[in-house]
């Protein structure tokens, strides 16, 4: 039996696992009609379920990943409010993921703290998926992001990615800077002192070779990019309201401001938007937003396949639902990158981290470039947030 994987991370995946996956999620595209608008294909019937513990608010990751696995033939069942589950009599994450194991045969979770899909992988005894940890990463996202830029620009390498708004608590951009990075993408961060992309990612940005630069103008920085990507201030993220108040509407992207960027420039956002983005861009080409959070269905599709070890990853002989076309044979995901070491220490502080709720959890650190940082949440020692 190959050996059990998670998704906690992008980093998780090696380059060449990513773009294996782009690869598979676009045979799943072609499969639904995705760019043709047609029904989805039809499909055989798949004895996996697919359970989603989202403890937190969301609209396209639990859909798009719900529509997935029910494309892939699947059923799924859960919850997408965690007051009616047990969260609410005070059961641990690690002991929710351990007894799902047993209902389902992978695991989807979105948590409000930092840390708490790692927990719940070191208990499961199936695939977990990380659906957002807090402010910490969104792996799938990501996925989703690469594949709607491939798609649009026809490459991954060497780009001018403009990352603008809320980097500081927006855990997409956490997730996406780094591995940008490591296909030679400039990296430019838009955005006010306040809600400027923490130390520890640029570290990871610069970790895996690319360029970090920061600015607060958006009319500037937009007309030397390939790829604007634009965020939501994360109200539900901040310590009190006043602070929110404070940057709330900081960039809107409107048609006026868009005039600057090229030709060939694409505007990505993971949606929801809240007013970042004028309604009057969407009907700029270049506007590629509701086209990225489409081609969530297909890479959520590619990753399920993969981490289930269906038989469409690894032969054309139409299981899981997909035709008999000859298509050259898709790559299973190997052994996973090796952890990194951890080393024992004080619990951590930071109280956007799942050791805040679950003290059993035991204090874990890695050692990196800046020090210290929390197993869990990834922030150095002694930074509370
Ligand atoms: C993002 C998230 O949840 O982090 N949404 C999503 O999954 N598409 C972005 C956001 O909520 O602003």
């Amino acid at each position: 039996m190959p050996p059990k994987r998670h998704l906690i991370s992008l980093s998780d995946l090696s380059t060449a696992e990513v773009l294996n996956l782009l690869d598979l999620a676009e045979r799943m595209a072609a499969a639904i009609g995705l760019d043709d608008g047609k029904a989805g294909a039809p499909v055989h019937p798949l004895d996996r379920i697919l359970a989603t513990l989202f403890y937190e608010p969301s609209t396209r990751t639990r859909l798009s990943f719900e529509s997935a696995m029910l494309r892939l033939g699947g059923q799924v069942l859960g919850f997408a409010d965690p007051a009616a589950s047990s969260a609410t009599k005070g059961e641990t994450v690690a002991d929710t993921a351990r007894m799902v194991s047993a209902y389902a045969n992978v695991i989807v979770i979105r948590h409000p703290l930092a840390g708490a899909a790692k927990v719940a992988a070191d208990s499961a005894s199936v695939p977990v998926i990380n659906a957002g940890d807090g402010a910490r990463e969104h792996p799938t996202q990501t996925l989703t992001d690469l594949f709607c830029i491939r798609r649009e620009l026809g490459t991954l390498e060497g780009l001018k990615v403009g990352l603008c708004g809320d980097l500081k608590y927006g855990r997409t951009v956490h997730s996406l800077a780094p591995v940008m990075a490591q296909w030679g993408c400039e990296i430019i961060g838009i955005a006010p002192d306040e809600l400027a992309m923490p130390e520890e990612s640029i570290a990871r940005v610069r970790a895996a070779g690319g360029t970090y630069t920061a600015t607060a103008s958006l009319e500037e920085a937009i007309g030397d990019l390939d790829v604007l990507y634009m965020t939501r201030v994360q109200r539900e993220r901040f310590p009190s309201p006043e602070d929110y108040e404070r940057v709330k509407g900081v960039y809107v992207l409107t048609p006026e401001i868009l005039q600057r960027g090229k030709e060939t420039l694409r505007v990505l956002h993971p949606l929801p938007r809240v007013d970042e983005i004028a309604p009057g861009v969407d009907a700029d080409r270049r506007a590629a937003y509701f086209r990225q959070a489409a081609g969530g269905v297909p890479v959520r599709m590619a990753l399920l396949a993969l981490l289930l070890h269906l038989p469409c990853t690894k032969d054309t002989s139409g299981a899981a639902g997909f035709g008999k076309a000859h298509r050259p044979a898709i790559q299973p995901l190997g052994e996973a990158p090796a952890p990194e070491p951890t080393v024992s220490g004080p619990p951590c502080q930071n109280p956007k981290c799942i050791t805040s709720t679950e003290p059993h959890l035991p204090a874990e650190w890695y050692e990196r470039e800046l020090g210290l940082v929390c197993a869990y949440c990834e922030r150095p020692m002694g930074v509370p947030q």
